[in-house]
């Protein structure tokens, strides 16, 4: 595991964005697995900043999303899928066809398999240490699959939903189909991820925080701000 303790957010974001695109212009016909939530929001702005300044190609590239709930209508605004539009699609002027997103009933692990796997994937993580919608509990074996999302999770994404109730249930690539992917680059910023952060430092392989188990990964690259790495001294 690489270790980044970037002096400020921006500096992280821009980090996270610069791995993507370096990937991108030395690799054209890359596939990216996408991250949805709060904390990629600004890399994906700074993405489309970027391409417009550097002309950068995205046109054979291929993007994986981690996860979706279940039961919304398409096109709903609270969608993992909408998101992928309004911050990545329409920014970076992507076609549709060139974005997967899980569902119930399709077969995305095949899919994932006849893309030639995931090149680099981008993670967030939730306060509670999940990665993707694998929440605690999920086991490093475990695919793409219905979840049960916590009370926490769905706390947490609230505010994304207004006054409407956040669903239940999500669908989203599994722990092992994280782990198959070449590079990993997870970011958190902000305090709200500190503890999730020392709990992913100090311990190994736990199922109460999933997030630990990128550690076996052999190009695991962990992003952090000044916030979310306030609770680990690293210059011991
Ligand atoms: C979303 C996802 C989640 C988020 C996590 C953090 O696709 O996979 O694991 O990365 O819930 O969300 P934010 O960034 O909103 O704090």
């Amino acid at each position: 595991m690489r270790i980044i303790q970037s002096e400020s957010t921006a500096e992280a974001i821009r980090i996270t964005a610069e791995a993507v695109l370096e990937r991108v212009q030395s690799h054209p016909n890359s596939v990216i697995g996408v991250a949805t939530g709060r904390t990629m929001e600004p890399v994906y702005a700074e993405l489309a900043r970027i391409k417009r300044e550097r002309a950068v190609d995205f046109s054979k590239c291929f993007f994986f999303m981690l996860d979706e709930y279940v039961g919304l209508p398409a096109g709903h605004p609270s969608s993992f899928r909408e998101y992928v539009h309004r911050h990545l699609e329409a920014p970076l002027g992507l076609r549709r066809d060139q974005i997967a997103c899980p569902s119930i009933g399709g077969d995305y692990e095949q899919t994932l398999k006849e893309s030639g796997g995931i090149d680099l994937q981008l993670l967030g993580i939730g306060q509670n240490g999940h990665i993707g919608f694998n929440e605690p509990g999920s086991t490093k074996d475990s695919r793409t699959r219905k979840v049960v999302l916590t009370e926490s999770t769905r706390k947490a994404n609230q505010s994304q939903f207004h006054d409407e109730e956040v669903p239940r249930e999500a669908v989203s690539m599994g722990i092992a189909s994280i782990l198959e992917t070449k590079s990993i680059w997870l970011l958190a910023t902000g305090t709200s991820k500190a503890d999730a952060i020392k709990h992913v430092l100090n311990v190994h392989d736990d199922p109460k925080c999933p997030a630990t188990y990128l550690k076996s990964h052999a190009h695991f690259t962990l992003v952090l701000d000044p916030w979310a790495a306030s609770k680990i001294n690293l210059k011991i």
